[in-house]
């Protein structure tokens, strides 16, 4: 074996941005001695744990491409392969996890290009894709489907057209691409290579001997070779069996350095780390990266396509957020963002509590639905009487076809990726990002006064390398942590949406540590809550406000007159903070203070998260909680 080592996860981590977590699509390819559609296709199935809808295979038959592909499980495209049992020396494979346009066969990857000699899978999202599928259209082309895959597949071809080899096409083509994606080509006139360029979106190759393959993730390699290349950001690589030739974005020769990977394969999904959770705490700066994708054009303004039309915002007089657990934390910080940045009333509701309340509900109101499965029974429900009453609704969900996300009237996709820890943590991030986009985009139509939209989209877009430094004081966390591991009680605390912030920060101690929390906004506590401070009892709070400031230092003051140790979260650079605080963690600040209170849940999730192991908890299943409640 070349280079036997082991890369321990964070240094996977910081490789770059976003190093193999894989958030969406999977990715499949091979080159090599065996059938490459059985091989491509057992890769798919050793991702299928992450999710998807529709899935596809683009392999060589005769001295063509041909192209199978189907929506739903991966049983489907079994079958339709077994009708005719394909066997083929290279092939690309791809489980969709939709994003532009439904999870239809026809949306299903591979994609063609014009001439139908070269197929395409992708992983990522191609924001400026309307305007290049409009110059492709004015010079004649044809599409089948609504994606954005097929538009950069037909603008690779248009380059190959021109001469040359596959992977200076998709260097020509790749210049004019904007957005975070992968792209693996395989195509008729070269048949026996793979070629593939990762721009941010995960890409591994595993190298054999007489074979080499690809995929987005490392798992879908281990059954073949345990020797992985991991591509950085802007390279790319030319598969041929016997060869494994690595690129840089312009086509310079880089060296082929793997790594050897020593995980079970259990270990392997969850990207090298011990749980779920902590990989999808991790893959929070790619998560906003990919929420943001496409919806922030060159200028700064906010573009969300598949919302409502101008005149209708203009007309709506009230909102009601409509969600449970985590969702319905982000919510809380939705409300402050509709009635700061737009004055528009706003009241967050518990699904369960909304069903039942017999609401008054403006004929001009907007219900928003948050829902990371978009499957929970009582937001299912919350939705069906808006319905019923003919209020505008909009779902936002992480779940491309889930039950919300096809009822309402818009659906806002949160581009999160599959969540599997019970506890959520990424697709809260996300959600609260996208309730922020809508907000700008309201205010945009709305022409706002004062609001310039340009400074948010721009703080919005520093946001992930802001969470990356934020997940950076894991150590220090882990300090706090064999704190509060020992502790009867945890309070969380804060002021305006640190408070909403500090909500989510408990739910997470309790449901993961089984710690008992208070939660409260800190001005509350000399109203009941303060009878519980004494030795032994731990605070946790979110300064970031720095408006009120003093008031939530004196906060600190009061637990810590009653032999209470203060935990502080902040962005504060004063040390005004770490002077009042017993232990302080200070996060690099946004420019926008909202968003510093966004970023003081990263610390909140990693202390759960390492209360919990410390405790030994089953941190990915906590008892009696459930990942999706779709009853009531
Ligand atoms: C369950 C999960 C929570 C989640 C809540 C709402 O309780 O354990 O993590 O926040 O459901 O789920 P939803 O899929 O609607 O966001």
């Amino acid at each position: 074996m070349l280079n036997a080592h082991l890369v321990p996860p964070s240094k996977w981590v910081a490789r770059s941005q976003g190093s193999i977590i894989c958030l969406v699509c999977g990715i499949a390819g091979y080159v090599g001695e065996r059938n490459a559609v059985d091989v491509v296709f057992d890769e798919l199935v050793k991702l299928e744990y992450r999710g998807y809808d529709s899935a596809g295979v683009a392999f060589i038959e005769g001295t063509g491409i041909k192209v199978l592909k189907k929506a739903g499980r991966l049983s489907e495209l079994g079958k339709l392969l077994g009708e005719t049992s394909p066997t083929s020396r290279s092939a690309i494979a791809h489980s969709r996890w939709a994003t532009h346009g439904g999870p239809t066969d026809v949306n299903a990857h591979p994609h063609l290009d014009a001439s139908g000699n070269l197929s395409l899978i992708h992983n990522g999202i191609i924001e400026n894709y309307l305007d290049l599928k409009d110059g492709l259209l004015q010079r004649g082309h044809k599409f089948l489907s609504q994606t954005d895959t097929e538009v950069a597949a037909h603008l690779i071809g248009e380059e190959y057209e021109k001469g040359g080899t596959l992977e200076e096409a998709l260097i020509r083509a790749a210049k004019q691409l904007r957005g975070a994606y992968s792209l693996v080509l395989l195509s008729a006139i070269e048949p026996e290579k793979i070629v593939a360029y990762r721009k941010t979106s995960p890409l591994v190759v595993g190298i054999g001997k007489g074979e080499n393959l690809l995929a987005s993730d490392v798992p879908a390699l281990l059954p073949y070779t345990r020797e992985v290349l991991v591509l950085e950001d802007d390279t790319m690589v030319v598969l041929t069996k016997d060869s494994v030739r690595y690129l840089s974005g312009d086509g310079r020769e880089l060296p082929v350095r793997p790594i050897y990977i020593e995980w079970d394969v259990a270990r392997a999904e969850r990207g090298g780390y011990e749980h779920f959770m902590r990989k999808e705490i991790h893959e929070q700066p790619d998560v906003v990266r990919q929420c943001l994708a496409g919806r922030i054009d060159e200028s700064g303004q906010v573009r969300l396509s598949g919302v409502f039309s101008d005149n209708v915002w203009n007309e709506i007089d009230r909102v009601n957020i409509i969600a449970c657990g985590t969702a319905y934390h982000a919510g809380l910080l939705g409300k402050h963002l509709f009635e700061k940045l737009l004055r528009l009333p706003t009241d967050v509701y518990f699904s369960s509590e909304f069903r039942y309340g017999d609401p008054v509900l403006s004929p001009k109101s907007l219900a928003i639905f948050v829902s990371q499965s978009g499957e929970t029974a009582d937001t299912l429900a919350a939705l069906k009487l808006c319905k019923a009453r003919r209020i505008r609704t909009l779902g936002i969900v992480n779940v491309v076809g889930s039950s919300i996300a096809r009822e309402c009237d818009r659906t806002l996709l949160t581009q999160a990726g599959p969540e599997i820890s019970v506890a959520s943590t990424k697709a809260y991030t996300a959600q609260v990002i996208l309730l922020t986009l809508l907000a700008l985009h309201i205010a945009q139509v709305q022409e706002a006064p004062g609001l310039r939209i340009a400074d948010w989209t721009e703080e919005l877009l520093a946001l992930p390398n802001l969470i990356q430094e934020a997940l950076a004081h894991e150590d220090q966390v882990i300090q706090v942590a064999e704190l509060i591991k020992d502790m009867p009680l945890c309070f969380f605390l804060g002021r305006g949406p640190d408070a909403s912030v500090a909500y989510e920060g408990a739910l997470k101690m309790k449901e993961l540590s089984y710690i008992p929390t208070e939660e409260s906004p800190a001005g509350e506590m000399k109203h009941g809550p303060l009878a519980l401070v004494q030795s032994g009892v731990v605070a946790v709070f979110g300064a970031t406000e720095m408006a009120t400031l003093d008031k939530v230092v004196s906060n600190m003051k009061e637990i810590q007159a009653r032999e209470g140790t203060v935990v502080a979260i902040t962005s504060d650079e004063t040390g005004t903070v770490r002077k009042a605080a017993d232990h302080t963690i200070t996060m690099m600040p946004s420019r926008l203070e909202f968003l510093n209170s966004v970023l003081s849940i990263i610390p909140m999730q990693m202390l759960s998260y390492h209360v919990a192991r410390l405790l030994g908890r089953d941190i990915d299943h906590p008892r009696n909680l459930a990942k999706s409640v779709t009853v009531e």
